[in-house]
């Protein structure tokens, strides 16, 4: 029986690669979404992949989600944390709802799918999660306090529960992608936008697939002997 995976956030932009990549792998791919029914439908119907609705800021329907996914296509063994929304702006204009749904959903949606799914990986002696973080955990980004901040904290919690996975043959490592050719970065104002890229040595976005080859080989049994890294995806951007 092939290996199933769950990618948050899995119908669309990074994630949809993301999907794409572990089917190719030869993994059972379970994609989770949030809102957008249509395109999930489109999605599914397109690929082959089905998709599965539930809020990763939510740690109910996280357990239920998981549930629901194990009982269709059967126990998870790698999960990759992909699902993010941005609330941008300077923190004077910051609401506290901005603040927190960003980081119930962003860092809130990584301990909710950890904790649904890593004691089974951890009894069955294999498990891959992969959480995507930010260049803008790393570097910080003005008019992202909220943003950084959770992405920040994704990097820190991919730390912390690698040391506890790696001797049950779980591993944990994070993709830090640059600034990425997605709807996400397609909202960000042309003229701020456009600064930006001029400051990518690679001189252009980086595309979804990208970072997809990554977190295919994160979750690859060649991946094994990585855990508890980084690797960024940014185009020279931020050398850290
Ligand atoms: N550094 C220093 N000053 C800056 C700055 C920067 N990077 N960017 C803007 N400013 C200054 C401006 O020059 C301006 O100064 P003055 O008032 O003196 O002229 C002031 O800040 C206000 O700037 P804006 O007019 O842009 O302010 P705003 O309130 O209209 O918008 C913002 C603020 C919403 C944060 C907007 O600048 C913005 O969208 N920035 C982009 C944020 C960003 O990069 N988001 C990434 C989204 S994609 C993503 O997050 C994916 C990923 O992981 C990479």
């Amino acid at each position: 029986m092939s290996k199933v995976a769950i990618v948050t956030g899995g119908t669309r932009g990074i994630g949809e690669a993301i999907s794409l990549a572990l089917k190719e792998l030869g993994y059972t791919v379970a994609a989770n979404y949030a809102g957008n029914e249509e395109k999930a439908k489109a999605f599914t119907e397109k690929t082959g992949i089905a998709s599965f609705k539930w809020d990763v800021g939510d740690h109910q329907a996280c357990l239920d989600g998981v549930a629901q996914v194990a009982e269709a296509l059967g126990p998870v063994d790698i999960v990759v944390n992909n699902a993010g929304i941005t609330r941008d702006g300077v923190l004077a204009k910051m609401s506290f709802d901005d603040w927190n749904e960003v980081m119930r959903i962003n860092l809130g949606g990584c301990f909710n799918m950890a904790k649904a799914t890593f004691g089974g990986m951890r009894e069955r002696g294999w498990g891959r999660i992969v959480n995507i973080g930010s260049i803008n955990g790393q570097a910080g980004q003005y008019g992202q306090v909220n943003y950084a901040a959770a992405k920040s904290g994704i990097h820190g919690f991919t730390k912390a529960l690698a040391q506890e996975g790696a001797k049950y043959g779980v591993t944990v490592n994070a993709i830090a992608p640059g600034y990425i050719d997605t709807d996400m970065v397609a909202a960000v104002p042309p003229a701020v936008l456009e600064k930006i890229v001029a400051k990518i040595p690679v001189g252009r976005l980086g595309q979804a697939h990208e970072i997809a080859r990554g977190v295919a080989f994160l979750c690859s049994e060649d991946g094994g002997f990585v855990t508890g890294s980084t690797l960024s995806i940014n185009g020279g951007q931020h050398m850290y």
